[in-house]
């Protein structure tokens, strides 16, 4: 299936703002944490100078034991798509859905016809569905919006000569020890893309990284604008790569699992379909009148996320943050406020 009928450029910070609990938006709440507040506070001081991307890109390598060569900072993620998008020269790319709608919305407006890989069911990922003659394939690992966890294994098994597969690992803090991730493998074709959106509240700095191979690293940087990461966001990198910094993240990723699979229990409760498996910090669930529901709750102050634009969800679908107890209590009271949800 391919087409452009969905809005692949909604995303849920249009969702969210009128004082309404923000359950679209999965960037953590509580952030930046004050240590990372103050550290980009204190970069300000040396903004007269042009970045040095030199302490920052040694500083991601080591925390994914890779060369520096094997580094790109961006400025975010969404950066990566288009850079990768702006170099690659994909004869049959395939995108993996439902997934974040970037790396399509990219690769589209770089001119490059786009096939999809439409998972169903409980949406995990069968590498034999990717059609053969794909030579990029873009997936999200764990995904969004369905919060589903590929195995390392699963997503290597797409690697292949004369294919490149890039993993986009935006959310994989999420997950404790971060069994499946791919960041540290350097097999040729294998991209991974990195975000310090979510996890660390810097939704609005920009810093993100690509991993991959020197060749692909050299040309990407060609193709990216001068001076792209700010001072800031290097710093923001520097500072969330440090040992410390990794494990804290790892801490709330260890604290998140209890409290997301209540939530996801209540939910069920409700009658409410709830993805089975997830592992990042948000569920995508489906009700009988996901858009009546979704408008329901936007009344009575909850902003959950749309899921219909994001092909191969219908109408049906929503996709909720997990927040603290209090607020996912809150949320769930409304819902129960709005009666039966079969
Ligand atoms: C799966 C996924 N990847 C990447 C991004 C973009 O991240 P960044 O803020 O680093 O550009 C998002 C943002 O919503 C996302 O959901």
């Amino acid at each position: 299936m391919s087409g452009t009928e969905h809005d692949l450029r909604h995303h849920g910070d249009a969702e969210v703002g009128g004082g309404l609990a923000d359950f679209a938006v999965n960037v953590r709440t509580g952030t930046p944490p004050p240590w990372l507040a103050d550290r980009l506070r204190a970069s300000v001081a040396d903004l007269a100078g042009y970045p040095d991307q030199t302490a920052a890109r040694a500083a991601v390598a080591r925390r994914h034991a890779r060369p520096p060569e094997e580094v790109l900072l961006t400025a975010g993620a969404a950066e990566a798509f288009v850079l990768l998008a702006r170099v690659l020269e994909p004869r049959h790319a395939v995108v993996v859905h439902p997934q974040f709608t970037e790396p399509e919305a990219a690769l589209r407006s770089a001119g490059h016809p786009v096939g999809r890989t439409v998972l169903g069911g409980d949406f995990t990922l069968d590498p034999a569905l990717v059609p053969d003659a794909a030579d990029l394939v873009m997936v999200g690992n764990p995904t969004n919006p369905t919060s589903v966890l590929h195995p390392a294994e699963t997503i290597t098994a797409l690697c292949r000569p004369g294919r490149t597969v890039v993993v986009d690992e935006a959310f994989m803090d999420c997950v404790p020890g971060e069994p499946e991730s791919l960041a540290a493998d350097r097999r040729p074709g294998l991209v991974v893309l990195r975000s310090l959106t979510k996890t660390w509240g810097l939704a609005g700095l920009r810093a993100g990284y690509v991993l991959a191979g020197p060749d692909l690293v050299a040309a990407l940087a060609e193709a990216q604008p001068l001076w792209a990461v700010s001072t800031p966001a290097l710093v923001a990198m520097e500072a969330c790569s440090d040992p410390a910094a990794v494990a804290e993240a790892e801490a709330w990723a260890r604290e998140l699992a209890p409290e997301r699979a209540r939530l996801a229990a209540a939910l069920a409760d409700r009658g409410l379909h709830v993805v089975p498996g997830a592992r990042a910090s948000f569920l995508c669930v489906r009700a009988a009148d996901g858009i009546g529901l979704r408008g329901a709750l936007r009344e009575r102050g909850y902003a959950v996320r749309r899921g219909d634009t994001f092909p191969g969800l219908g109408p049906g679908w929503l996709r909720i943050a997990v927040r603290d107890k209090a607020m996912n209590d809150a949320l769930l009271e409304a819902l129960d406020e709005l009666g039966p949800h079969e």
